[in-house]
């Protein structure tokens, strides 16, 4: 299903790692490591909760009745699975009724009083989502929100348009919700935000896209299966875990993310997101970045090619797009651009792919690993999610550092809360 090619990265002493791997498999599976709380997602393609999955689908629906504009309101782990999940799976420019915004994931003035003047004259449904509860920037958000649809449809017509998803039993998003009567979803103990994508802060977002929730959650399941074999030589997980220290060890400092299809720039947020939170601490981890090409071939690439040597890259390849054309002729070929007519723009872009690969590789001595995937469909997108989950924890496991924690983050807000005079 997924793919992964090191042809081009010079990871020779994989098979040395056997030993290390079989070793950090057996803590995860028997919740050894450290941060073993926050495993939940491991097992979740099978063992989700059924009900509060049939309650998602159910909101979905009537959100999908209901409203013409849904707004997702949350940050990090609480909007970029969902997003990454709707853009892949449909496109930049998808044909839909509900339009699909997201707030909540920062402090800029400008976005936030856009989004509320773009929503002010359509019918608006909201899921404010935050596990902890307290985000400041969702929190923010949220209120302003609330007061929108309170404005528009009075007190209790607004209770009715919000959907609350956050953590079971705590948190002051938990008991505003429940003082004011929301539907509320849950996010489970042992998921944190980024390893979330797969519960109801990803689902509903997602299903009222009009996506097959069971399809992400179908491809989830199989690549759970398929990665949960403590052989190195048979785990394509883990071997992208191993390649990504092998390549660190060679002095490599950052891994550069790269996607040709303009639906997947979220998919790398994500990505982002999952590596950078859970591997960077204590000094140690590789700095995820990203880059679309071939976008940014005409920006990041000149760097790419005959920068600094610190950097590896990791392709994202999508074997089938999800659409495609044939490049027209003309008559006039005034453009001198007939040289391409009648091949597809598919052919085109798989064209520049190569001719990159070859480029960063031999010409400019940059490692490339290649991770191919058949297509962006729900399916595909369950299956990728967990293998990136099941190799994170792995890689960063190697690495010798919790994945699951993110005590970094802890810092601007401390200091924020000081500038702000929060008591
Ligand atoms: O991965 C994480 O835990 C974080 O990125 C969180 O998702 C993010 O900080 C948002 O937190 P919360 O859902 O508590 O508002």
């Amino acid at each position: 299903m997924i793919k992964l090619d090191t042809n081009y990265a010079h990871c020779d002493t994989l098979p040395d790692y056997a030993g290390k791997v079989a070793e950090i498999h057996a803590s995860i599976i028997n919740k050894t490591g450290v941060g073993n709380d926050f495993l939940g997602w491991y097992d979740w393609p099978s063992s989700y909760d059924k009900e509060e999955y049939a309650l998602v689908k159910k909101l979905a629906a009537e959100i999908r009745q209901t409203a013409e504009v849904f707004v997702v309101c949350g940050i990090g782990g609480s909007y970029l699975g969902s997003r990454a999940a709707i853009e892949m799976i449909q496109g930049i420019y998808p044909k839909r009724d509900v339009e699909i915004v997201f707030v909540g994931n920062t402090f800029s003035a400008p976005y936030v009083v856009q989004l509320l003047e773009k929503i002010k004259d359509k019918e608006v449904m909201v899921n404010v989502i935050s596990k902890s509860g307290t985000t400041t920037e969702t929190a923010m958000a949220f209120r302003l929100l609330k007061q929108f649809l309170e404005t528009k449809y009075g007190k209790e017509g607004a209770k009715s348009r919000i959907i609350a998803t956050t953590d079971k039993n705590r948190g002051t998003l938990k008991e505003f919700a429940d003082k004011e009567g929301y539907a509320t979803l849950t996010i489970p103990d042992d998921i944190g935000g980024r390893f979330s994508v797969l519960t109801s802060v990803g689902l509903l977002p997602i299903a009222v896209a009009g996506i097959d929730t069971d399809e992400i959650l179908r491809g989830a399941k199989q690549a759970s299966l398929d990665f949960n074999n403590p052989e190195l030589s048979k785990n394509t997980a883990y071997q992208y875990a191993v390649c990504r220290r092998i390549l660190e060890g060679q002095g490599k400092s950052a891994e550069m993310f790269v996607t040709y299809e303009t639906q997947l720039t979220m998919v790398a947020e994500w990505w982002k997101q999952l590596f950078g939170e859970s591997e960077g601490k204590e000094g140690k981890g590789l700095l995820p970045a990203s880059v679309n090409f071939s976008t940014d071939l005409h920006s990041m690439g000149q760097f790419i090619q005959d920068g600094g040597k610190c950097l590896f890259e990791t392709l994202l390849l999508i074997e089938k797009p999800m659409l495609d054309l044939t490049f027209p002729s003309d008559p006039d070929d005034l453009d001198h651009m007939n040289y391409l007519a009648g091949k597809s723009m598919d052919e085109v872009n798989k064209k520049a792919c190569l001719g990159t690969l070859e480029a960063h590789h031999d010409t400019g001595n940059v490692p490339n690993l290649i991770l191919t995937l058949p297509d962006t469909s729900a399916y595909s997108f369950g299956y990728l999610v967990q293998f990136f989950f099941v190799a994170c924890a792995m890689s960063v496991y190697l690495l010798g550092v919790n994945p699951f924690n993110q005590p970094g983050v802890e810092v601007y807000k401390k200091n924020m809360f000081r500038l702000l005079g929060k008591k």
